[in-house]
């Protein structure tokens, strides 16, 4: 069986040969026209003239499209109708498109965009958070506040009081296949596009909006994406709507594509936050209570921020139980891109929040930071059973008869290869019964807390211990250099935080010859899901993995997708595929049952045979029966979350199916004269569930990992007094490069089904390990503290200048 096996992805051949084709690369018909946005080069105010003659006669322009030129100004906005294609006459952002050129080439359209002769009226333009709070600039009513129990009586009553802040920086998806979208008019004033989207269906849903169609006319294609990330989520919109409605103005193909400046200066950025925080705690570490204050930097329009805010509200507590707690969270609205979703989405920012924290109360009481961080831990389910390795899951808490076959004799299975030699841990399967005191501070039970045993087997693996004894042997020792270590824990919830998004479909042939046809509403950004569904789909039917044909995500074949965002896309797909493989399996079944003469309920798929008692047919000759029988061999899938109840105005529910954990341990090493440092070793533990392909899984974890770590040290976005984007290229903005990589660099599954009745008792990956990456900010935190006695106050990113002054601080 395919499923569970670390199969490498299904376009890594494609992928490092050059051969994989993206929206780019699709050839195009002769007549191809391409586009490019003319853009403010101010951040707020209005147009008082626009002269557009030059850019009209520039060679090989067809036509020029702004504001006059539509009846109704199409909008790209995912949520709010507040994003018009062009400017209406406001602007809003430094960026924001105010034209768009149609012509015979890019670069002809790059070109005369800038050919514009464009005369603002500025008025003040508000940049920063703090002027976002003197200004009152707000979304939605006011701020949004969680609370579980008296915060107030218990930071009155606690032995230690605590105030602090942390401002954490935004970051640049940096997707190495920029946005870009082509669409290509059809008879009777249909479309269909081709576009780098994590969301199809939006982009055909805005298309339609755009050409005034019914959603039946537009039909949207997505291939794979060089990279999303969240960042194609909503922002491909644009670039979408513009070609259709260029092709629907000109009745030719239209591409667009952004050049990597545009793409820096035009599309929205993860959130960056400031979080304000009073702690009271014990002697022990224990926390009393904790009163969080998130400030949001959303930019000029809504897009996603409202869930983006309310998930970093909901991975405030990150692993800790918070006996009492306010989270309240400020949207704030300013003259920036649009920020948007981005990996983990809000979740880091929120559980950075936390874990500051755990270090500042480390500190104060001269304690192990993994000390305090242990005592605060939710409780810990107790192991319920340990018979793992024999397939059944005891007690399997929803009921629903799981395929205890998929399971036989996986107790704790080896990575067989070409994943980097992975250690994986844990076997024991230990399901969660009640535990009390373990409610989060949105009212959500925790009720599968695996991180005292996780923590525990990292920091033995690791030998934090001895490492922290040798990291402050060198620091008392070393006036220049110092070093630091820490451990953090990831704590994620996994499911869409808007309910309804909670579900997906899927479309299976087979043909005649025992082929098979898969699709899904999910879509491929490099993360794996592709070969992960049609491993799903090959266990199904018992067959080879070469048997399966992965094909383009299209809203033509299965229709009102979610995004594939949330990390939830192996856990949504992956059912709604194995749920028409299912159908078709019992079809087939039923028609070859007489012939083996079992019963159909009997006749098992494997080895791509049909067996039942000790006769067998090949599979093709089964497929070539039950159509021949005149039984349909195409079926779809549905599936919808189980067991989500969220209100999100009152705060209160269970938004999450179930939390992915894993834990993490940095050391890294600071020059106190210069700021530089460099992560020497990374420890990962981390929990994949019943992991469907180790080696994707891996893969996932290491690149997270290191995006996280780029986050918080040198990922840096500046903004000038002006609101342009300072660092708008690789030459400004610096990603980590491979050898940022920590020298040393374990990554280890841990091993055990999910409690959950996911797909093959599977975890999402997608998102969680990003936040592994708080481990590097900890470990910087205390290499800081070890220069001096007062806390550094360390922010991120933690770029060379910020831990110079850092160092400052810590001495001053
Ligand atoms: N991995 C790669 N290689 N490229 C990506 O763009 N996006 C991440 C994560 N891993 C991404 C990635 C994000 S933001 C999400 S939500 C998940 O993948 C989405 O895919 P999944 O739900 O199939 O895990
Ligand atoms: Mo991922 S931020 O949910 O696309």
């Amino acid at each position: 069986m395919s499923a569970h096996k670390p199969l490498p992805h299904d376009a890594a051949q494609l992928h490092v040969t050059g051969a994989a084709r993206y929206v780019d690369d699709i050839p195009t018909p002769a007549d191809c026209l391409h586009l490019a946005f003319g853009i403010s080069s101010v951040a707020a105010g209005t147009v008082t003239a626009m002269d557009l003659d030059a850019v009209r006669s520039a060679p090989g322009v067809v036509a020029v499209m702004a504001a006059a030129d539509f009846d109704v100004i199409p909008d790209c906005s995912p949520s709010n109708h507040d994003e018009p294609l062009v400017s209406d006459g406001a602007v809003h952002y430094l960026g924001q498109p105010l034209f768009l050129v149609v012509a015979e080439s890019h670069l002809a359209a790059r070109k005369a965009a800038r050919a514009a002769e464009v005369s603002y009226t500025e008025t003040g333009a508000i940049l920063t958070i703090e002027d976002a709070l003197a200004a009152g600039s707000i979304f939605e009513d006011g701020p949004r506040v969680y609370t579980k129990g008296d915060v107030t009586a218990a930071l009155a009553g606690a032995d230690h009081v605590a105030d602090g802040r942390i401002e954490i920086g935004g970051q640049e998806h940096f997707y190495l296949e920029g946005q870009a979208a082509l669409a290509l008019p059809q008879e009777d004033g249909d479309m269909i596009v081709q576009s780098s989207s994590q969301h199809p269906t939006e982009i055909q849903h805005k298309v339609a909006d755009a050409l005034g169609l019914p959603m039946h006319g537009v039909r949207v294609e997505v291939r794979r994406m060089g990279g999303g990330f969240g960042g194609k989520e909503s922002q491909g919109n644009h670039l979408a709507i513009a070609c259709a409605v260029a092709a629907r103005a000109t009745g030719r193909p239209c591409k667009m594509r952004y050049d990597r400046d545009d793409d820096f200066l035009i599309t929205g950025k993860r959130h960056d936050f400031r979080i304000d925080y009073r702690v009271g705690f014990g002697k022990d570490g224990r926390i009393a209570g904790v009163d969080f204050t998130q400030y949001v930097r959303c930019g000029w329009s809504m897009d996603l921020s409202l869930p983006v805010a309310d998930r970093a509200m909901l991975h405030a507590d990150n692993a800790y139980l918070l006996p009492a707690a306010r989270i309240t969270s400020h949207r704030l609205r300013t003259n920036t891109q649009s920020a948007t979703a981005f990996r983990g989405f809000g979740g880091p920012q929120g559980m950075v929040g936390i874990e500051r924290v755990m270090d500042h109360v480390a500190h104060i009481l001269g304690r192990d930071p993994l000390e305090v961080r242990r005592v605060n831990y939710y409780p810990a389910a107790q192991a319920a059973s340990s018979d793992a390795g024999t397939g059944d899951i005891p007690g399997a808490k929803t009921g629903a008869p799981l395929d205890t076959a998929d399971l036989a004799g996986r107790g704790s299975v080896r990575v067989e290869g070409g994943s980097g030699g992975a250690r994986r841990f844990g076997a024991a399967y230990s399901p969660a019964p009640a535990v009390t005191g373990n409610t989060t501070p949105y009212g959500m039970k925790v009720e599968d807390f695996i991180l005292h045993e996780m923590t525990e087997a990292l920091s033995e693996s690791c030998d934090y211990a001895g490492r922290r004894a040798a990291v402050a042997a060198w620091n008392a020792t070393q006036p220049v250099l110092k070093k630091g270590i820490a451990l953090t824990p990831v704590k994620f919830g996994i499911s869409f935080t808007l309910t309804h998004l909670n579900q997906a479909g899927a479309l299976v042939h087979v043909y005649q010859d025992g082929s098979i046809h898969m699709n899904h509403g999910g879509t491929e950004m490099g993360q794996g899901l592709f070969q992960k569904v049609a491993q799903v789909a090959a266990s199904r039917f018992g067959v080879g993995l070469e048997r399966v044909k992965i094909t383009a995500t299209d809203t033509g074949k299965v229709p009102n997708t979610s995004a594939t965002a949330a990390s939830s896309g192996t856990d949504l797909n992956g059912m709604a595929v194995k749920a028409a493989c299912d159908e078709i399996r019992a079809r087939i079944a039923r028609i070859a049952a007489p012939h083996l003469q079992a019963e159909p309920e009997a006749v098992i798929f494997e080895a791509g045979m049909l067996r039942a008692g000790g006769a067998e047919m090949t599979f093709e000759e089964a497929v070539s029966m039950t159509y021949m029988a005149r039984v349909s061999l195409s079926a779809t899938g549905f599936y919808s979350t189980p067991r989500l109840d969220w209100d999100r105005i009152a705060g209160q529910g269970r938004p999450f199916f179930y939390f992915a954990y894993g834990a993490a341990c940095t050391e890294v090493v600071i020059d106190t004269l210069t700021g530089e440092n460099r992560i020497l070793r990374t420890d990962i533990l981390h929990d994949c569930g019943a992991s469907l392909n180790p080696a994707l899984d891996i893969g996932q974890i290491e690149g997270g990992f290191v995006q996280g770590a780029g986050w918080l040290t040198t990922e840096e976005l500046v903004w000038d007094a002006r609101g342009a984007l300072r660092t708008h290229a690789p030459s400004t903005y610096k990603i980590p490069a491979c050898s940022d990589q920590p020298d040393i660099f374990n990554v280890a599954l841990w091993d055990r089904p999910n409690w959950e009745e996911t797909i093959y008792r599977s975890k999402a990956v997608g998102e969680p390990p990003l936040m592994l990456g708080i481990s590097v900010l900890m470990a910087l935190s205390d290499a800081c503290a070890a220069s001096g006695p007062a806390y550094p106050d360390l922010h991120a990113p933690a770029t060379a200048e910020e831990v110079l002054r850092a160092v400052g601080r810590a001495r001053a």
